[in-house]
C-alpha cells in the first residue's frame, strides 16, 4: 500500500463527510423513474465514487470516474469496481450526453482552466441530466484567527499556490456554470461547521504537512476561528 496516497484517501474520506448533505440534496434531483448513469471528474481514490454507489444505493447501473493521477485510480479500483479512465477533465474521452448524473469534488482548484472542465461537464451531461460542482473552496476569504494560526493559514496558501493550485474560485462557480452556457444554476456556500478541537488539530496537521512547518501547538486556553469558505453549484441541462 502506497503511504502517500493511504494519506491523501484519508483526507478525502474526511472531507467527504463534509458534504455528505449536499449530496443527499442533490439525490432528490436526479431521475427517479429510471437507474442513472454517473460520472466523476477528478476522482481521485474514489471516495465519492463510493458515498453516491453507496447513498444512491440501487439506482445506478452505470457508474465511471476520471483522473489525471494513474497512482490514485488503481488504488481506487483495488477498492471499487467502477470504470476508471485516466484522462484530462478538460478533455473527456466520452460523446456528449453520455451520462445522467456528472460531478466533481474539490477539483477546479487543481485545474488551470476550471471554465473547460465545467464546459466539458455540461458536454457530456445528458439533456435533464444533472451537472454539479459538489465542492470548491475559496481559500481569498478565509478566517483564522488568533494571529498565529493566521500566520500558519497564509503559509499553507502560499505552499498550495507553489504546488499550482488556484484557490480563489469557490466565490465564482455560479458565474462560472452561467458562463458556460447554463442558464438554471444554483450555487451557494456551504454552511460554517462547528470548529472543535478535534477538527482543528486535524486542519492544523494538515495546514503544517502542507507547508512544511515544524509544529503548531494548540493552546487549550485560545478560542480559534477558522473557515475556508467552500461553495457548491449545480444545474439541469
Ligand atoms: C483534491 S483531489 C479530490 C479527489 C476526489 N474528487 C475526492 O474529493 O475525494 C483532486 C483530484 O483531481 C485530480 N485532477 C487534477 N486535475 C485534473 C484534471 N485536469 N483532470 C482530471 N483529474 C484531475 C487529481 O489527480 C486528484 O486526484
Amino acid at each position: 500500500m502506497n503511504p502517500v496516497i493511504e494519506k491523501k484517501h484519508l483526507r478525502y474520506l474526511a472531507q467527504s463527510a463534509w458534504t455528505k448533505p449536499f449530496r443527499k440534496f442533490l439525490y432528490k434531483r436526479l431521475p427517479k423513474d429510471k437507474p442513472v448513469s454517473m460520472l466523476e471528474v477528478g476522482c481521485g481514490t474514489g471516495v465519492l465514487v463510493d458515498c453516491v454507489k453507496d447513498e444512491f444505493r440501487g439506482k445506478i447501473n452505470l457508474i465511471a470516474g476520471v483522473d489525471l493521477d494513474r497512482c490514485v485510480l488503481d488504488y481506487a479500483k483495488d477498492k471499487t469496481c467502477f470504470i476508471a479512465v485516466q484522462a484530462d477533465g478538460m478533455k473527456l474521452p466520452f460523446s456528449n450526453e453520455s451520462f445522467e448524473f456528472v460531478f466533481c469534488h474539490y477539483l477546479l482548484l487543481w485545474t488551470y482552466s476550471p471554465e473547460r472542465v465545467i464546459t466539458e461537464m455540461k458536454r457530456v451531461t445528458k439533456t435533464g441530466g444533472l451537472c454539479a460542482v459538489m465542492a470548491e473552496p475559496d481559500y481569498g476569504e478565509l478566517e483564522a484567527k488568533p494571529e498565529s494560526l493566521t500566520r500558519l493559514a497564509q503559509e499553507q496558501v502560499m505552499a498550495l499556490e507553489r504546488q499550482g493550485a488556484k484557490l480563489n474560485n469557490g466565490h465564482c462557480l455560479g458565474e462560472l456554470f452561467r458562463s458556460v452556457g447554463f442558464q438554471n444554476c444554483q450555487a451557494g456556500c456551504y454552511q460554517r461547521g462547528l470548529v472543535n478541537r478535534d477538527f482543528l488539530a486535524q486542519e492544523i496537521s494538515q495546514m503544517i504537512e502542507d507547508c512544511g512547518i515544524q509544529s503548531f501547538k494548540i493552546d487549550e486556553k485560545v478560542d480559534y476561528i477558522y473557515h475556508v469558505p467552500t461553495y457548491y453549484a449545480y444545474a439541469v441541462k
